[in-house]
């Protein structure tokens, strides 16, 4: 098994990135290219500024995390100004930088690709498994991963408009297997629609509770959130896993969720993962915590220096 890896045509000197939702500001992104991954990924940004929801919208307990924040980010103007620096910064420090867009609309998801595209991000990660957008009156906004036309629909548009960009797919965990097969045959069909997948965005529509029974996370949701960290590390095995065996060779694999270790990395490598990534574990205090990278990228480095049997052979 080797530390780095080309992905989507770059070498990543460790195939370990920082997930989307760590990095929203260029200030946030000069955190994050302290520690030593290899690639980091901006985002997610939609057309219109979006705030955090009110109240505690985070929590993590060691094992897992659950998170109701809504995709806050600063918009379409922030990212005008400010994408084409913040790819400059990563390239500098040697990192690789993916950009995250969400959209409301087919035409928001272009709005925004169009602007990567301009400020020649390494890749444009389309997320197509947020949970946490709600409408005014409640309504959760349908979550695209589970509806494989619409990702179609969006993925063909963005390609149109970035037919020389390399385009990867975010998506939530598929517990219906078939619907990820689905998914994956306009794929085979299409292999240049995209160049990689990304698994996994966290679980939806989790409800965690205090002991009194009141709920631990803002209420303007519904308490409902998306669980993340060690807690869901084998769902993002068996989906990395899945995706593997359903899609062309020429399309990658990021694989994410619940990363905390250097022997996660291997596992999900095992699994079938060209890179890894992580989220939760960057930022469980509050803050981006470059040294929870270090730490990880040393065990993984020091699990392929030791070459031990377990991991050859990838
Ligand atoms: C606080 C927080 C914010 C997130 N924001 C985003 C986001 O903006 N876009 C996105 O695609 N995924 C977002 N995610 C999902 C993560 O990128 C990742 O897919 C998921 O949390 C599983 O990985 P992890 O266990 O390493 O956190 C967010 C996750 C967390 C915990």
């Amino acid at each position: 098994m080797d530390i780095g890896v080309y992905l989507m045509g770059r070498k990543l000197d460790v195939r370990i990135m920082i997930g989307a939702g760590v990095c929203k500001t260029f200030e946030e992104l000069v955190t994050a290219t302290k520690s030593p991954c290899g690639g980091i990924v901006g985002g997610s940004g939609t057309v219109d500024e979006r705030w955090v929801h009110e109240g505690e919208t985070f929590h993590w307990n060691g094992y897992r995390s659950v998170n109701s924040l809504g995709l806050p980010n600063p918009g379409l103007r922030y990212y005008f100004e400010h994408l084409k620096l913040m790819v400059n910064h990563a390239h500098d420090h040697g990192k690789a930088f993916h950009f995250s867009i969400a959209g409301n609309t087919a035409d928001e998801f272009v709005t925004m690709a169009e602007l990567a595209r301009d400020a020649k991000v390494d890749c444009i990660e389309v997320n197509l498994g947020c949970p946490n957008i709600w409408s005014v009156d409640r309504r959760q906004q349908q979550i695209l991963t589970y509806q494989p036309w619409s990702v179609y629909n969006i993925l063909t548009s963005i390609r149109e408009e970035a037919p020389k960009v390399q385009i990867s797919a975010k998506f939530s965990p598929h517990f219906d297997r078939s619907l990820l097969e689905e998914t994956a045959l306009l794929f085979r069909k299409e292999p240049e629609l995209i160049n990689a997948v990304v698994v996994m965005n966290t679980v939806p529509n989790v409800r965690p509770l205090k002991p009194n029974g009141s709920l631990l996370l803002v209420p303007e949701v519904n308490g409902y959130c998306g669980l993340g960290g060690p807690a869901i590390m084998e769902i993002g095995l068996g989906q990395v896993a899945m995706w593997r065996s359903e899609l062309p060779r020429t399309v990658q694999i990021t694989g994410m969720g619940g990363v905390s270790s250097g022997q996660d990395v291997v596992d999900y490598v095992h699994a079938g993962a060209d890179a890894v990534a992580m989220t939760s574990f960057v930022i469980k205090s509050g803050d981006i915590d470059p040294g929870a990278v270090e730490r990880v990228v040393m065990e993984f480095v020091d699990l392929v220096d030791k070459d031990n049997e377990s991991i050859k052979g990838v």
